[in-house]
């Protein structure tokens, strides 16, 4: 990738600049969880962002993307939005980082990435964190990386239109090498977790659906969440957050709220104590334990927070049929991947008669990509 990324390149714009990369993200549990000031525990992956990038002199960037093969240049102030959306991504990262007083001189980029799209790895929080993070380096702006996590969050929110939480920006800034991390949405603080699951493989299968209108039905499902804790705050002036709630104290406003609301902060106040409950299975080595909060994440996507899909409910129900450790649809839902702990040996069976079955159901193959938890934003060379 690097070498197609360099010789592109220089065909382009000359001599070549320097080169940066960010990985995607997998989440162990903690699922719509961020939003809501509750914990999270992603990881960065082997499957990464990588951009080339040099001053041009200008107060314009120009930008090639490969893998859609198209140039696009812009301007640095609000109204030069582009009209591609995928490079809305690389302007909204200049924008928030002038908002953020950082400077941002006129540059000129290759970009590729092997990341899957639309599939819950979080390519775009890849594609931002790449561009934060080699900005800031390359003008010196000395913003830490909770400033760059951020940038590629208010991306999202107010150049793409998905009113996200830290989760993916964050694993994709701070992401190290062999460990999770569990983050506190709330206070910010975290914890690397070394993940060496001797005897278990962690391992994708993403039903390459993406249903259309994901991102106004996450906002919908983000809208549901402050309403309820707006309604438990009446009551309990203590909730700044929804995980701030106890299961009881929703109850007590179970008469004000709708039914889905209801059920949607249910799913969340749930989800909050199962990071909590797997980090210290974790510890103690139960993957028993961690695999079953999968499957009851799993279950609360599904049927309380509905934001799962027929394609990963069957997988799931798959997984369980063969005795897979655990398994849940991950990242936003509607779409995308489901993660699986399984035992070594049971492995190949199960991903045969996955990719066998799931193609005479639905007519497509799965994709399966095995996953090494790595590095988030460097730079490369
Ligand atoms: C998307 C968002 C994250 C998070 C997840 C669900 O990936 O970008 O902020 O809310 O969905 O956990």
């Amino acid at each position: 990738m690097q070498t197609k990324i360099h010789n592109k390149f220089t065909e382009l714009f000359g001599e070549g600049g320097q080169i940066y990369a960010s990985a995607g993200r997998i989440n162990l549990i903690g699922e719509h969880t961020d939003y809501n000031g509750g914990y999270v525990f992603p990881g960065a992956i082997d499957k990464c962002l990588m951009a080339e990038i040099k001053f041009n002199g200008t107060d314009r960037v120009r930008a090639y993307s490969i893998d859609i093969d198209e140039q696009v240049e812009f301007g640095l102030n609000e109204e030069d939005k582009p009209a591609q959306h995928w490079a809305d991504y690389i302007f909204g990262v200049c924008r928030e980082t002038i908002k953020r007083g950082g400077k941002v001189a006129g540059f000129d980029t290759v970009f590729a990435g092997n990341v899957p799209l639309g599939a819950g790895l979080s390519s775009s929080a890849a594609l931002e964190s790449c561009f934060a993070f080699a900005i800031n380096e390359m003008n010196g702006n000395g913003l830490d990386s909770f400033e760059l996590a951020k940038i590629g969050q208010s991306t999202e929110h107010n150049y793409c239109g998905v009113k996200c939480g830290i989760m993916d920006q964050f694993a994709s800034c701070f992401g190290k090498k062999g460990s999770l991390i569990r983050l506190n949405c709330k206070t910010l603080e975290y914890k690397y977790f070394p993940f060496n699951p001797e005897g278990y493989r962690l391992v994708l299968i993403d039903t390459v659906v993406k249903h259309n209108l994901a991102s106004s039905a996450y906002n919908k499902r983000r809208e549901s969440c402050e309403r309820a804790a707006a309604a438990i705050r009446k009551n309990h002036p203590e909730v700044e957050f929804l995980s701030d709630s106890k299961r009881v104290w929703l109850e007590e406003v179970r008469g004000e709220i709708t039914e889905e609301d209801f059920l949607r902060a249910e799913y969340v106040i749930g989800e909050v104590q199962r990071v909590l409950d797997v980090c210290d299975a974790l510890e103690r080595g139960d993957y028993e334990i961690v695999g079953e909060m999968m499957y009851q994440t799993h279950f609360g996507m599904s049927k309380l927070y509905e934001v799962s899909c027929e394609e990963l409910d069957w997988l799931a129900k798959l997984a369980r049929k063969m005795d897979v450790t655990g398994c849940r649809v991950m990242g936003g839902g509607f779409g995308g991947c489901t993660i699986n702990l399984i035992k070594e040996e049971l492995y190949d069976a199960f991903i045969n008669t996955a990719k066998i079955e799931y193609a005479k159901k639905f007519g497509h193959d799965c994709k399966v990509y095995d996953v090494v938890i790595s590095d988030g934003a460097h730079r490369v060379c």
